[in-house]
């Protein structure tokens, strides 16, 4: 396994795959890797001839200089977890490589951007739009896996790569659970012992959501039925509550008919755990 930490020993690295027909697929990571990280990369390789996992942790995407500062690096287990599953190249450049002085470009994005967690982090879209743009750039894959828990983070990139002609095709990985339900997740690490058993309660909620709109709820009583989980744990703060069209990511106040049988319906929640912030959403009315 190579480590690469220039843009253009990357892009050189990619020449030559590409010169050999072999296809690269690319996960792209902030590291602190986790089971769905390594889930992520098995459907890179079963899709791809060469697996590419980079690891940058992006400071343009960060809204608190202490959520940055203070993200997980455990790099040198990073890369022998890498190694272990079979990775071709671990790309992890360093800041000055990304964003060198003098850099000053962003990517801008459109509605999908706007909505459920973009309000609440001004920049952090865009922050990973430029930075997912750069890694397109010098890695060249033909394939990238995001997982579906930033599941906005997904549908902002799957259409930031259709618009901008990348070529890539960006696939979504289903959301990877501990035994007891809780979202794999870099940050769960951060919880404290007593936090991360009162994590439960967030899968908890959506699976209260889940049974509410199988019954027949309304959007507004099914976001009542989770709220009420999470309420009743006394070590969570809850941010927010949305169901919302899978696709434009809209909010929907009303089923219709059609939101039932098109599995085109998600629940998603942000709760805070202290200083940790934590996500997750599903279908709301798939198996
Ligand atoms: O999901 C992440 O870990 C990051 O947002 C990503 C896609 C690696 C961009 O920094």
């Amino acid at each position: 396994m190579l480590t690469i930490e220039s843009p253009d020993e990357m892009r050189a690295w990619a020449r030559e795959q590409a010169a050999s027909d072999r296809t690269i697929g690319l996960v792209p990571t902030m590291g602190a890797l986790h089971g769905g990280h390594l889930a992520l990369i098995a459907d890179a390789s079963r899709r791809c001839d060469v697996v590419v996992v980079s690891i940058f942790v992006n400071p343009l995407q960060f809204n608190e200089a202490d959520d940055f500062g203070n993200y997980p690096r455990p790099i040198d287990n990073d890369v022998a977890n890498c190694q272990a599953a079979g990775v071709s190249v671990v790309y992890a450049p360093s800041g000055s490589a990304m964003y060198p002085e003098h850099f000053q470009t962003r990517v801008i994005l459109g509605t999908l951007a706007e909505v459920m967690e973009g309000p609440m982090r001004p920049g952090h879209f865009e922050g990973v739009a430029t930075v997912v743009s750069k890694l397109f750039g010098a890695v060249r894959p033909d394939v990238s896996i995001f997982g579906e828990k930033d599941f906005q983070q997904l549908a902002v990139i799957t259409q930031m790569a259709a618009d901008l002609d990348t070529g890539i095709e960006v696939v979504g990985h289903p959301i990877v659970r501990d035994p007891d339900g809780v979202a794999q997740s870099s940050r769960n690490r951060r919880l404290t012992p007593a936090q991360r058993a009162a994590a439960v309660c967030v899968p908890k909620s959506l699976t209260a959501a889940r049974i509410a709109a199988a019954g027949g709820a309304e959007p507004g009583d099914v976001i009542a039925a989770a709220a009420a989980i999470i309420d009743s744990e006394p070590l969570t703060e809850r941010e927010y509550i949305t169901i919302f069209d899978a696709r434009t990511l809209t909010e929907i106040e009303r089923f219709e008919i059609i939101n039932r049988r098109a599995r085109a319906v998600r629940i998603a929640t942000a709760v805070w755990f202290g200083n940790v912030r934590l996500i997750d959403n599903c279908d709301l009315f798939g198996e």
